[in-house]
């Protein structure tokens, strides 16, 4: 099956099986764009009333199905329970102590469509309705993906916070958006340990003023957490109220309304609130999951990303209930109990389909194989990948350890902005090579650009641009259409601009290198550099902070903070403990450096602009190239020293 080319190394046809049964048809790749969307609109969402128009596009805002009017949440639960489906299950739920544990269940379509009922109408008891704001900062359980379902039930738009990210960046999100209510749980259950969870979101809403007005609390661990006037269990919220769904319709949407924003980091300044509305998100995921992991009716996925990211959004609730699938949610890490976990889950649901990020197959990869080994993972049929660029040595052992030497991996290239998957294999058609996202979906029209607005020729790197509308793309970012235009649409003045170098091979396909701009990517989460120093800065002894990152064998990349000092102070090992801390109280664990290295002064031009490339080889390690503008150069070598120790 496997042959060499002389470019890129190996490649892997398609499996002349799978093109034969897939659900992706290579025609669709010929077709006009309005027209494949148009089709796959009508094929696989419930409308309450047709749409007018397929495309509006008026450059850089689109609306897609004018005039269409339809529910979310409807179509995610609703029409699966009417079309005879209710007994199905919808979500395996294994806790963070694995499958075998005693709190393991399953919740069909019928019992997810209570649920949601429930909070929804607890909900609207607290006020929420159509255009009411909801935060949601939790955890992977189910009632994570209950709130959203039931906000979108009610047309009230949702903001997920990550359920690891810090009190502060909660409220800062809510008070953004201006959210009523956040609904959280008393703490975290993750690797064994319970963390805090609803007094963090109480730290942050509690340092300054807030919009948020009640605070629905899921009870996970039990733990006796103080609780306020302004808090209210979720289990007594919900206590009295009907789980009829004819009690609370599901409120028609506008195709253009807002379902959710997420907010996501950017280059510079605070979070950017990125939009995403109803139809032509809901259509884009829903197509994307079906036709990039060859969903069929007896499929059992997992995703095994977090909610709290658009992966989770897109591939965890929206797409996978939209297509009525089977699905495993784990609440755990990799890891706990013990290094067989996962395949243990694998083992136990028979998940044909396994969607995950590089990290984590690289932690596996270091636990060594004989843990997957040690079960029978025949049922996988689909692999995927996603959040950053995948080395082909992990592919490789993804390949050969978890997909039987055998299932295709779909490395698949997206972001928080593009709302659902924009370029990757396809099953049954792409001849796979190991690193590379490949081709654009059915639809999609992505070019590489150099910085005049030239294509490139292959081998070169350059810009991914997308140069036409798609249906899930950002409609804005939340009271910024500035901010927007300037990150997104200024670079070229007829094109999406993703942030991301990409280049052709030899044959036309698209290999991803990475962010260009400050950009970080730590095991797949974006975080932005502009963030990090300003927490860095909060520090009384800190002068001067900028932060550069550097590959890293298990996370894809890690956090170097350059620091200089106010007169006097040292840089011991303390302080670098210190802020360490420091950056992870601010914004999250995630966030925090790697490694702190002190000097005097940062390397600056002599017009005082710090010189980052500089800092990105120092942490790299490697020749630093042209430094005849650095003002000063010993500076440059007190920090190679630290970092070459
Ligand atoms: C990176 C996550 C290479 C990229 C869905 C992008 C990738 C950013 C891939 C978006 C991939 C995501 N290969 N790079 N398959 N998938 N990226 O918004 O730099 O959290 O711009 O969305 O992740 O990250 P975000």
């Amino acid at each position: 099956m496997s042959e060499q080319t002389a470019t890129e190394g190996k490649t892997y046809a398609p499996d002349p099986e799978l093109s034969k049964t897939a659900n992706v048809r290579p025609e669709m790749k010929e077709q006009d764009l309005r027209e494949f969307w148009d089709e796959q609109a009508k094929a696989r969402l419930d409308w309450f009333e047709d749409y007018d128009e397929v495309l509006d596009w008026q450059l850089p805002y689109a609306k897609w199905f004018v005039g269409g009017k339809l529910n979310a949440c409807y179509n995610c639960v609703d029409r699966h329970v009417e079309g005879g489906k209710g007994d199905k299950v919808a979500l395996h739920v294994v806790p963070d102590d694995g499958p075998d544990s005693s709190e393991a269940r399953d919740i069909t379509y019928s019992e997810l469509q209570r649920e949601v009922v429930k909070l929804a109408n607890g909900l609207k008891e607290l006020g929420v309705g159509k255009g009411v704001p909801v935060g949601i900062y939790m955890q992977m359980i189910p009632e994570a993906v209950v709130a959203m379902l039931a906000c979108a039930r009610l047309g009230a738009p949702h903001t997920v916070v990550f359920g690891g990210f810090s009190g502060k960046a909660v409220a800062e999100r809510c008070n953004d958006l201006e959210c009523k209510v956040l609904i959280t749980q008393d703490e975290a259950m993750r690797g064994g340990k319970a963390g805090a969870q609803k007094t963090n979101a109480d730290e942050g809403l509690d340092a300054g003023p807030t919009t948020v007005e009640k605070v629905v609390v899921v009870k996970r661990s039990g733990a006796d957490i103080p609780m306020s006037d302004r808090d209210v269990y979720l289990h007594d919220l919900v206590a009295n109220v009907s789980d009829d769904p004819e009690s609370c319709p599901c409120e028609p949407m506008d195709s253009e309304d807002l379902l959710f924003l997420l907010y996501t980091s950017g280059s510079t300044g605070k979070p950017k609130g990125v939009v995403h509305t109803t139809a032509g998100y809901l259509l884009g995921v829903a197509t994307t999951h079906n036709l990039v992991f060859d969903v069929k009716d007896d499929s059992v996925y997992w995703c095994a990303a977090d909610v709290g990211w658009i992966t989770g959004h897109s591939y965890i609730t929206y797409g996978p209930l939209a297509n009525g699938v089977t699905q495993v949610l784990f609440e755990g890490v990799p890891g706990y109990p013990d290094q067989e976990v996962w395949w243990r889950i694998i083992e136990k649901y028979g998940v044909s389909i396994l969607y995950t990020s590089p990290t984590a197959i690289r932690a596996h990869m270091k636990a060594g194989e004989k843990h997957a080994e040690a079960h029978d993972l025949s049922s996988i049929k689909i692999l995927g990948s996603v959040g950053e660029p995948i080395n082909p040595e992990a592919w490789e052992w993804y390949r050969e350890h978890i997909g039987g030497g055998k299932a295709p991996i779909m490395d698949t290239w997206w972001q928080t902005e593009t709302g659902h998957i924009l370029i990757t294999p396809l099953p049954g058609i792409t001849t796979l090579k190991p690193g590379m996202a490949q081709q654009p979906f059915p639809g999609v029209r992505p070019e590489i650009r150099d910085d005049e607005g030239n294509q490139v020729p292959a081998e070169t790197t350059g810009n991914l641009v997308l140069t036409e509308p798609w249906p899930g793309m950002m409609r804005g970012l939340y009271n910024d259409d500035q901010r927007f235009r300037e990150n997104y649409w200024s670079k070229y003045s007829d094109a999406y601009f993703a942030g991301d170098g990409a280049k052709y091979d030899a044959d036309g396909d698209i290999m991803l290198m990475g962010r260009i701009d400050d950009v970080v990517n730590v095991s797949g989460h974006r975080l932005s550099t502009f963030e990090i120093e300003s927490a860095l800065v909060e520090h009384a002894d800190v002068a001067e902070a900028a932060v550069a990152a550097k590959k890293d064998p298990d996370t894809g990349q890690a956090i170097v903070a350059f620091v200089s000092l106010i007169a006097d102070k040292q840089g011991t090992e303390e302080l670098e403990q210190a802020l360490r801390e420091q950056v992870a109280q601010s914004i999250g664990k995630l966030a925090r450096p790697a490694s702190v290295i002190f000097a005097h002064d940062l390397p600056k031009t002599r017009s005082g602009k710090i010189m980052r490339r500089l800092l990105k080889n120092i942490a790299e390690g490697e020749e630093l190239g042209d430094t005849s503008t650095l003002v000063d150069a010993s500076v440059v070598e007190e920090m190679q020293k630290q970092v070459n120790g």
